[in-house]
């Protein structure tokens, strides 16, 4: 694998690239089709079959925020509906709500863990369908609507309860789309995919992400009709997909526009790269699982640390490490920077943002568990490339560097 950093540095994070994926990408530079074609299908239904999901189902796209986007537009979510998003998240998950002019009920983490809070999103949803504010919402403050979905995100690679999600949403006539940038592959408690439970679920290829190809990201629909209606705004609102305009034996220059849509594909070129990073993921998976049972096994027992509540099938994407409260998270984070170590902050939570306090009144302590897991959170170096002896180099300055 190439990188190039010092060997002194630790990065936070390293793609794991190498002459396969250089030569596929080579392979479509020199085929004379860069954009979206033939390499873009045969990711998909890689993809799919690794899922056990429909290939006709399994859409790819440029990012998971326009996947996001595609499902909620394609679930029916519009102006004035509300959607209830995890506070604790990346912009992402709550902006495309915005862009289709919805809003948002934020829901805490549940207590000692980084994922939604269940009892409170059923309590939010029952007060919402009885005209009232979302739990958690100052003196009847914030978006009042009808709730149109949810949006579950696997944080790190750890598994929500799709289950207790998908019948809450059921008993209320709502749909969900799944959050799983951070979760391919993770299994939940029933044993089946994380992204697949759902109305859809999105993936991301971001460079950092346990696949990557750059930038970009795969949708997985249940409702073929879902998946029709997505295949058709990620180009345009075309009713034709463009390599078909270009390999079919109807008239290539013949498309209809029958909606405003977005201009959402992947080229080629990244499908390419991302039809070999598929090929390795068995590996890259158990490498990450490695890592974090290695930071696991240094930090449980510790009072200086709280290690992240993992099940078995969850993908360790992250490693997201809670600091003692009398430790400060940011002189820390500066610490581990001056031994040669990246670290990083997941998430800085979204109630806490100008935008989302000023639009619905919000203040810091409105969501708590959020807010204490970000004062308390650092994200270690969990990389497939990284070495045994690097992994205890990082172990070794956390623990230096934690003096109660
Ligand atoms: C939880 C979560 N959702 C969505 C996204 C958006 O992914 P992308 O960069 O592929 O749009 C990210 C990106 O970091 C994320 O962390």
């Amino acid at each position: 694998m190439h990188y190039s950093y010092a060997m002194e540095t630790i990065p936070f994070a390293v793609p794991y690239i190498g002459a396969e994926e250089e030569e596929a990408v080579l392979r479509v530079l020199r085929s004379g089709w860069l954009t979206t074609g033939t390499e873009t299908l045969a990711f998909e239904q890689e993809f799919a079959s690794m899922l056990g999901v429909p290939p006709r189902q399994t859409l790819a796209v440029n990012s998971a925020t326009s996947g996001l986007h595609l499902a909620l537009e394609a679930c029916g979510v519009c102006k004035g509906d509300l959607v209830l998003v995890p506070s604790y998240t990346f912009a992402s998950t709550a902006e495309v709500v915005r862009y289709l002019q919805a809003d948002i009920a934020f829901v805490d983490c549940a207590p000692g863990t980084f994922l939604m809070d269940i009892e409170k999103l059923q309590e939010s949803i029952d007060r919402l369908s009885r005209g009232k504010s979302a739990y958690g919402w100052r003196g009847g403050f914030g978006p009042c609507g009808t709730p149109k979905a949810i949006i579950p995100v696997h944080y790190g690679g750890l598994c929500c309860d799709m289950e207790a999600i998908n019948a809450i949403a059921r008993r209320y006539n709502m749909r969900t789309v799944e959050d799983a940038a951070h979760a391919f592959v993770a299994y939940g408690a029933q044993g089946k995919p994380a992204g697949t439970q759902g109305d859809a679920g999105v993936f991301s290829f971001y460079a950092t992400k346990p696949i990557t190809t750059g930038e970009g990201g795969m949708i997985v629909c249940a409702d073929p009709a879902c998946a029709e209606r997505i295949a058709i705004m990620r180009s345009h609102g075309i009713d034709r997909p463009v390599w078909s305009r270009y390999t079919d034996t109807k008239a290539s220059w013949y498309y209809q526009v029958v909606d405003a849509g977005y201009k959402y594909n992947i080229p080629d070129i990244l499908s390419a790269l991302g039809r070999v990073q598929l090929s390795r993921v068995a590996y890259t998976l158990e490498r990450r699982k490695r890592i974090a049972a290695l930071y696991d096994a240094a930090f449980a027992n510790d009072e200086r640390f709280l290690i992240p509540p993992t099940a078995s099938g969850d993908a360790r994407h992250l490693y997201p490490l809670r600091l003692h409260e009398a430790l400060d998270r940011d002189g820390f984070i500066a610490a581990l920077k001056d031994g040669g170590i990246g670290a990083s902050v997941h998430f800085i939570p979204l109630h806490t943002m100008p935008y989302y306090q000023k639009l619905y009144g919000l203040r810091d302590d409105d969501f708590p568990e959020s807010y204490k897991n970000f004062r308390q959170e650092i994200s270690l170096p969990l990389w497939p490339a990284m070495t045994d002896e690097q992994v205890q180099r990082v172990i070794s300055c956390v623990q230096n560097t934690a003096v109660l």
